[in-house]
């Protein structure tokens, strides 16, 4: 299992459920002190690949080195992503086209990267696109991760429409607000609050729960689900709870 975005909190998660499982795992991270710091966190027990993905020149050697030392990537799960918070009017066409590489392009190259080898090679992948619960709602200052994130749940829909006859399957995971246990940053604990108060389940989702939703994704248990985008927020975005009751 290849991740982008490996060496992060989500895509640490999502190496450890691989990694419990007997899966390898390979992290895809730009930095080279924090993919350090994210192997020495699992215990020496993952590889780690360095690129940055954004950059369209550097997805064919990544791809490339990793086929050499691994083999084509049975499951690929595009989790490198960058939160953005300003508001239209503040907004730069720089940033704009910043979040778009990373939030929707990278993804879009990886995964074509990666279903091309895999239909040359017969492998019936799978690709797992962690989009976020942004991708169906907006709030001040998300117009564009929404729309970074609402490009990945359509681009999920692309790709399992058109490689899914090579019984490649493909589908999204939006999560909801992370957990980030022993944060003390403000911001977070303000947001964790406002998501504990409005979900249905009064919780935040934790960076494991996140990965054993995307393992459930990769394994043959999900064989017949492609082209779905699966909601896993505590129950933070269906419903209004603090809607006035009528009398
Ligand atoms: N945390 C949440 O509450 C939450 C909720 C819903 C969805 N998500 C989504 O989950 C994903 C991971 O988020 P996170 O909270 O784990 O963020 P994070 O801790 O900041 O991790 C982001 C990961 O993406 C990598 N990355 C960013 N830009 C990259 C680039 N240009 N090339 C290669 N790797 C790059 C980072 O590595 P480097 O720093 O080395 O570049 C890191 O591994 C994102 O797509 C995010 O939108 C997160």
């Amino acid at each position: 299992m290849l991740v982008t975005g490996g060496t992060g909190l989500v895509g640490l998660g999502i190496a450890r459920a691989f990694l419990a499982v007997g899966a390898p795992a390979i992290l895809v991270g730009s930095t080279a002190s924090r993919a350090a710091r994210a192997i020495e966190s699992l215990g020496g027990k993952a590889e780690v690949a360095l690129a940055d993905v954004s950059d369209p020149a550097a997805i064919g050697p990544l791809f490339a080195d990793i086929a050499a030392r691994h083999g084509p990537p049975a499951v690929l799960v595009n989790a490198a992503g960058i939160n953005f918070n300003k508001l239209i009017g503040e907004t730069t066409v720089e940033d704009f086209e910043r979040v778009m590489a990373v939030n929707a392009r990278a993804a879009f190259l990886c995964s074509r990267a990666a279903c091309e080898a895999m239909v040359a090679r017969g492998i019936r992948g799978r690709i797992v696109n962690v989009t976020s619960g942004n991708f169906r709602y907006v709030r001040p200052g998300s117009a564009l991760y929404s729309a970074s994130k609402a490009a990945l749940a359509m681009l999920t829909q692309g790709f399992a429409l058109e490689y899914g006859r090579h019984g490649i399957a493909v589908n999204a995971l939006a999560p909801g607000l992370v957990d980030r246990p022993g944060s003390t940053d403000p911001n977070f604990l303000a947001i964790a609050d406002y998501y504990r108060g409005r979900s249905a389940g009064r919780r935040l989702v934790s960076a494991d729960e996140v990965g054993e939703a995307v393992l459930f994704l990769a394994s043959s248990r999900a064989a017949g689900m492609t082209g779905e985008v699966i909601v896993l927020d505590g129950g933070f975005s269906f419903g209004r709870p603090d809607f006035p009751r009528h009398a």
